[in-house]
């Protein structure tokens, strides 16, 4: 198991830390997929789902963050276009597919995406709790 879901992770939000909990579990199913050929459509195949749902999450958090009007909105979104290159680029360009390969590239991913959480989400759910926002994201 690479990642699992921990308090530690949650910042106090519950639609964002529902939608972190489910690109967490993503992930770590595409670190477990066995290294044999019948695994590659289904590893295409999750790895497709978790960039398109890491589209979707980000978008929620930038229609919140534009609806609170938040001023970190511009530097939150850039670190987002940012994730969603490097996911990308790694998978198809470095042509990770053997377990060992697909292993090493997923635990350096899930370090940027924990990040991400702790010094971008973080504050963003502090700033509405701050606010007393408690409008949903979605
Ligand atoms: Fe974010
Ligand atoms: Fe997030």
């Amino acid at each position: 198991m690479l990642l699992e879901w921990s308090e530690h992770l949650s910042i106090d939000h519950a639609e964002i830390d529902e939608e972190h909990r489910y690109m967490i579990h993503l992930i770590d199913r595409l670190y477990n997929l066995p290294d044999n050929g019948h695994c590659l459509d289904e590893m295409e195949q999750l790895f497709g789902e978790l960039v398109d749902f890491m589209a979707i999450h980000f978008q929620h958090e930038e229609r919140l963050m534009t609806e609170i009007d938040y001023q970190k909105l511009g530097d939150h979104a850039k670190e987002h276009d940012c994730l969603i290159a490097t996911y990308a680029s790694y998978f198809y360009d470095r042509g990770a597919r053997d377990r060992i390969a697909r292993q090493r590239a997923l635990t350096e991913l899930s370090m940027l995406i924990i990040d991400h959480i702790k010094t971008f989400d973080r504050p963003l759910a502090f700033f509405c709790k701050a606010n007393q926002i408690t409008a949903e994201c979605a």
